[in-house]
């Protein structure tokens, strides 16, 4: 099956290309002295399909993604095979989109690059296959990427990042805390023992139905506690963080999910309402479990980072600690981790927004 057959067709400025294909056969670009490879990225692991081109130096040929968000907002969260469905129907068109975006045909690819593990089975399988054929078609070498080595490694995009670095990454789907110590050297010094932060901050968002708040409800149930935190006071509920006697780096959020459904059960019944409808104190229990999250990712990175150093593991005072992932878009969170790396005299980097979700960049 011819997957990509039409791509070259859709440039939309042939003579440009002409130009760009021209300097390539002397192995110059503009600008630059350099050979560059080019390479393709895939990401299908969970709920977005997405695609991007990268070369050897880093530059961001173009990207392409669908997001399949409002689908499962509306699902109240992801269905496996209804993903897998909706990474079947975009994958061409979002690979293509990227191609055609970065201005190459993909005989000029040196590689494709796709995420193989870890991430939703179904949905893994789609972009697994749909790479497979492709690289068979054009005689490609495959790359297959680790979806968390490639979120820990996005920084050095953007940043002059040396090894090695403390990442720290939460999403829907991650929770880890890792000592970077080469590309493919990871050492991992903590994980959630249940659930990762951000599917905790989706079921409380769910159960607060957040979604019929008009502020709300298109946002992530994570942006939809962080926005109506701001109008909430946090003292108002007394919640302990997870853990505190552990002498580990691990997480937990799936305790303090059910401290929370206990408290919002009790406030429904308080003030008088069904389930499903908007209590008056939303706000301040968003601006209680959005603390004692921030807490808790404080602390057990605290203890990380002095671990790390106690052990030589990490420079006593160049140390880099990397936060990504959906969550880590969370300014509140962010202050959190940046009064321990204050506190540490470690350097706090974040890639930006974009990057820190899920995308095919990273793993290009
Ligand atoms: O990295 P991501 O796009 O996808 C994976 O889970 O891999 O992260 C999505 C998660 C969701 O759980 C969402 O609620 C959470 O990140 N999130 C946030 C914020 N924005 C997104 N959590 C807290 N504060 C936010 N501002
Ligand atoms: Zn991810």
């Amino acid at each position: 099956m011819l997957i990509l057959n039409k791509t070259a067709g859709v440039f939309s400025k042939p003579s440009k290309r002409k130009v760009y294909e021209f300097l390539r056969s002397f192995n110059i670009y503009p600008g630059t002295l350099f050979l560059h490879k080019l390479v393709l990225g895939i990401e299908t692991s969970c709920d977005d399909t997405a695609a991007a081109v990268v070369d050897e130096t880093g530059n961001v040929l173009g990207e392409a993604m669908h997001s399949q968000t409002e689908v499962h907002l509306k699902t109240g969260g992801i269905i496996p095979p209804v993903a897998q469905q909706l990474h079947r129907e975009n994958i061409q068109r979002i690979v293509q989109e990227a191609l055609s975006v970065s201005r190459i045909s993909p005989s000029e690819l040196s590689a494709i690059a796709t995420t193989i593990k870890p991430g939703l089975a179904l949905s893994l399988g789609v972009g697994l296959s749909f790479s497979l054929q492709l690289v068979d078609q054009l005689k490609k070498p495959f790359i297959p990427i680790h979806h968390m080595e490639a979120h820990a490694l996005t920084i050095r995009l953007t940043n002059k990042v040396e090894f090695p670095f403390l990442v720290l990454l939460i999403s829907g789907g991650h929770c880890l805390l890792a000592l970077v110590r080469g590309v493919s050297d990871f050492l991992l010094l903590g994980k959630s023992l249940d659930i990762a932060p951000g599917d905790m901050l989706d079921k409380v968002a769910r159960r607060l139905s957040l979604i019929r708040h008009p502020e709300c409800s298109t946002m992530s149930g994570g942006k939809a506690i962080e926005h109506l935190a701001k109008q909430g006071n946090r003292f108002h509920f007394d919640i302990k963080p997870p853990m505190q006697r552990a002498k580990n780096c691990d997480f937990s959020f799936s305790g303090l999910q059910h401290v929370i459904d206990k408290t919002i059960m009790q406030k429904e019944k308080e003030e008088g309402i069904e389930k499903g409808q908007i209590l008056s104190s939303a706000a301040d229990i968003a601006a209680a479990v959005q603390h004692t999250t921030a807490c808790h990712l404080a602390k057990r990175t605290h203890r990380a980072i002095l671990f790390c150093k106690q052990r030589n593991l990490l420079s006593q005072s160049n140390a880099v600690l990397v936060v990504s992932g959906g969550v880590a878009s969370n300014l509140y969170i962010r202050k959190a981790l940046e009064i321990v790396t204050n506190a540490t005299q470690c350097t706090l980097l974040c890639p930006p927004p974009r990057l820190c979700t899920d995308n095919g960049i990273m793993i290009a």
